[in-house]
């Protein structure tokens, strides 16, 4: 079970409140996130990377609520971008542009002058076309674009192949082979201004040599690009540590920072990191409640009020969640459930084959949502999405309303006349 999480006289508490008193507060599904978690796995890498020249870039897809942000903002946070959406939500939280990264295959105009026009730290450049349409964009706003290529070591790693983005079958980077010719072309562009390189292979390893042999390509290239009076500010290694969902064990945010810092020892360029999954993941609870127990053949099913569309990562994934009663009995029978959401669909599920003590109306925590649950969530079969809530030792602050009717189908327009 989460580490933030208490059982007292069999009730779960978030730290100091009652997930049954949120429950009875709020309804359900709703998301809640632990205020001191997310700083706590912040200050982690903050403390781990205080002896070398460094900028955490937290991951915004992770968890893009404003109120996050804005807690990491606080905390001295940098934050990794992809689209135009991620950076208004940075700069509504008070980021500082000068510390934002922008990575992605497909930025388009509008996007990059934006970012040229907020003055971000980089782009982090993914193709030679992108390369050529940031230097013609940023010759018409008559500025220079910051910019580090986004090279693809080749590394396989051992995740969902949806996750591994290091491989050069992905769409994602350049060639390492082809990086330096591409640094040469950069160099010679008038308006880019070359300040980092960078990589970033993937999400949930749970290894840390993936990563070293990821920093060990970065470090070779840079050599080269020294040798062609190429100097960098900065080396970005991405994000992906991964975290414990079941009974992975993947190294804790000390070890893996030592082993990149050790490698780049001496270096005079400041290290990026870009975490998303390790600062938020086990910081954020998925609370939902049983509506009917049924039997099908020997399948018994537990059918929730929150779906697929409110947790995607089992359905898409495969991937495992813990899920906890809320209320711990003692007296019911136990079984073992496939729990389920309201979804039309075989595919909508949230765990399979747990075993557990519940009745109708008992309510569910589904721990590690708070990163990629919401931020994934959607208003497939016209449902709307979940609150999010955030704590804050005893307060309880609303961070996101539930959507309503009238929000599903904002935006909507009847096209035929209508009456008689
Ligand atoms: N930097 C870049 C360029 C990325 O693409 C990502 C994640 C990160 C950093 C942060 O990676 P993290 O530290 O969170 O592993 N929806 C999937 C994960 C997709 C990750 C996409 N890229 C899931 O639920 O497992």
């Amino acid at each position: 079970m989460s580490s933030i999480l208490v059982r007292k006289n069999q009730q779960l508490w978030l730290e100091q409140v009652s997930l049954q008193q949120l429950a009875d507060r709020f309804k359900t599904p709703f998301y809640v996130y632990s205020m001191d978690a997310i700083k706590n796995n912040f200050q982690a890498y903050k403390n781990a990377l205080a002896g070398h020249k460094h900028l955490i870039c937290y991951a915004v897809k992770a968890n893009s609520n404003i109120a996050v942000l804005q807690a990491l903002v606080k905390l001295g946070s940098g934050f990794d971008i992809v689209s135009l959406g991620e950076l208004e939500r940075v700069l509504l939280a008070g980021g500082d542009p000068k510390k934002i990264v922008f990575s992605g295959v497909g930025k388009n105009r509008q996007e990059m002058r934006r970012a040229l026009e907020v003055g971000i730290h980089c782009f982090n450049v993914e193709s030679e076309a992108e390369l050529s349409l940031l230097n013609k964009i940023s010759a018409e706003m008559e500025v220079a674009a910051p910019i580090s290529i986004r090279v693809n070591p080749d590394i396989d790693v051992k995740t969902h192949p949806y996750v591994a983005t290091g491989l050069k079958e992905s769409k994602f980077g350049i060639d390492a082979s082809r990086a330096e010719q591409i640094y040469l072309q950069a160099a010679k562009m008038k308006n880019i201004r070359i300040v980092g390189i960078d990589c970033h292979i993937g999400s949930q390893l749970t290894e840390t040599t993936p990563f070293e042999d990821a920093l060990n390509c970065l470090l070779g290239l840079i050599q080269d690009l020294n040798k062609n009076g190429i100097m960098l500010d900065h080396i970005d290694v991405g994000g992906g540590l991964g975290v414990r969902y079941q009974d992975e064990n993947p190294p804790s945010i000390d070890e893996y920072t030592q082993k990149l810092i050790k490698l780049a020892k001496g270096r005079k360029e400041t290290l990026i990191f870009e975490p998303g999954r390790s600062i938020v993941a086990d910081t954020g609870f998925l609370v939902t409640s049983v509506q009917f127990l049924k039997r099908n053949g020997s399948k018994r099913f537990a059918i929730c009020d929150a779906a697929m569309n409110d947790m995607l990562r089992p359905s898409l994934y495969g991937s495992f969640l813990d899920i906890q009663p809320v209320y711990m009995r003692t007296s019911e029978p136990a079984y073992f459930y496939d729990i389920v959401g309201p979804i039309c669909e075989t595919g909508d599920f949230l765990g399979y084959e747990r075993e557990l003590s519940i009745v109708p109306g008992d309510l569910l925590c589904l721990c590690d949502a708070g990163a990629y649950g919401f931020s994934m969530s959607s208003n497939y079969n016209s449902r709307p999405r979940a609150p999010e809530l955030m704590i804050s030792g005893q307060e309880v602050h609303i961070v996101r309303e539930r959507e309503t009717i009238d929000d599903l189908v904002h935006g909507e327009h009847l096209i035929l006349k209508t009456g008689k």
